[in-house]
């Protein structure tokens, strides 16, 4: 049997992994500024996960929602303080995808509307309505087509309340990332988050932040929408939540009622799921990842824009970006392949840096300086180019 070929993969295998580095079949170490797609949080194996993971795994793995699951209770309380939503609700899945599925579907129940508003270069997964509120028409199948999401243009507000004018009353749910990963580190303003707040509230719809990438400390508070000082009244979570281990769910609102069987899945929430889980939380506590993603990403952030050849920093803690110009459109490559240093990417020429947040200064600056060194070299093989081509006239 072969692989279902849907991933184009770097001919890498990495076979270890330790906080920010990551080492390959061979022993080549690599610095990992990708955070194996933002989803590691507290440093790859870190031990207290580890141990907490082993541990349960000597107790009891899974058992199904059909039973009491007293760690599940351990998650929301923890989730909620360290959040600051503690008067949320907490329902378990398993992946970004299922979140929003989740939460979209909550929002159609409990308005009993249907309408969705999501906005151009969102990314919210790939199940059926997540795909649909994402704007990709690539990854929609025509099964996936329907008019119930409607894409407003990002950031612009008088776009958005033109749209809660005439169609308002229909609107079940805003679907928003506080920060925009896929589509290319776009943070959203706080005035553009507080407006949806208000359209919102105006018009009995609900706010879902998908916190998926930008969310669980990574912008430098708990929820990258917390900058704008609103609260959501869903948020959907997922990668960073288990630093690896599969695990995804939703905040709500406590306005918002429960019904048995309105949600559910086999294996959301169970026991080894929520042992990484609170893991991740007892690490971000403990060793205040929160504050340290704020002032590390400050750090890379101010640091990057004194970098000669890139464009445009931008991004909010440890979820930056900045545009690559064509003559250096071989630098990610060329960091991965000469310098074993992975990064993100956003189409056209976007990097994307999603570091675990307990990366250190010192992995930074080894990240600075092997960026400067591989833009300077890329430039001086053009400068070369130019003259070869230039003496050959
Ligand atoms: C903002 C956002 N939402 C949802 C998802 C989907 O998450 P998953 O791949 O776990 O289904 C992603 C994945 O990249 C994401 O970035």
């Amino acid at each position: 049997m072969t692989l279902f070929d849907v991933y184009p993969l770097n001919n890498i295998t990495i076979v270890k992994a330790k906080d920010a580095y990551v080492w390959d079949e061979n022993g080549v170490q690599y610095l990992d500024m990708y955070g194996g797609h933002a989803v590691i949080s507290i440093g790859h194996t870190n031990p207290h996960w580890v141990r907490r993971i082993e541990d349960q795994l000597h107790k009891i793995a899974f058992y199904s929602n059909s039973v009491k699951i007293p760690i599940q209770q351990e998650l929301a309380q923890k989730l909620g303080k360290v959040s600051g939503k503690e008067d949320y609700q907490l329902f378990l899945c398993n992946s970004g995808a299922e979140a929003n599925e989740n939460a979209l579907k909550l929002a159609s129940f409990h308005t009993g509307k249907k309408k969705v508003v999501a906005f151009k270069k969102a990314f919210h997964g790939r199940t059926s309505l997540a795909v649909s509120a994402t704007d990709n028409p690539a990854i929609i199948a025509p099964v996936n087509q329907t008019d119930t999401i409607d894409f407003l243009p990002f950031n612009d507000e008088a776009a958005l309340k033109t749209y809660f004018q005439t169609k308002g009353k229909d609107v079940c749910a805003v679907i928003v990332e506080g920060i925009q990963g896929v589509g290319g580190i776009n943070v959203a303003t706080d005035s553009f988050l507080q407006l949806i707040r208000r359209l919102c509230d105006q018009h009995n719809a609900l706010f879902i932040a998908d916190e998926v990438q930008c969310g669980y400390g990574r912008s430098g508070k708990f929820f990258a929408t917390d900058h704008a000082g609103v609260n959501a009244d869903i948020y959907t979570m997922a990668k960073g939540m288990g630093n690896g281990f599969p695990i995804g769910g939703i905040l709500i609102a406590p306005a918002i009622k429960p019904k048995h069987g309105m949600l559910g899945t086999t294996f959301g929430g169970n026991q080894l799921a929520c042992a990484a889980a609170l893991a991740v939380l007892e690490v971000i506590a403990q060793e205040d990842l929160i504050e340290k993603a704020k002032q590390r990403g400050q750090y890379l952030m101010n640091r990057l824009k004194t970098v000669d050849g890139i464009e445009n920093v931008r991004g909010r803690g440890l979820m930056v970006g900045f545009d690559v110009p064509e003559d250096l459109k071989d630098l990610r490559k060329n960091l991965l392949y000469n310098h074993n240093i992975f990064t993100g990417e956003a189409k056209p020429n976007i990097i994307r840096l999603l570091p675990s947040l307990t990366i250190t200064r010192k992995q930074l600056d080894e990240f600075l300086e092997e960026l400067k060194d591989e833009i300077s070299l890329l430039r001086s093989e053009q400068s070369v180019q130019v003259s070869d081509t230039t003496e050959a006239k």
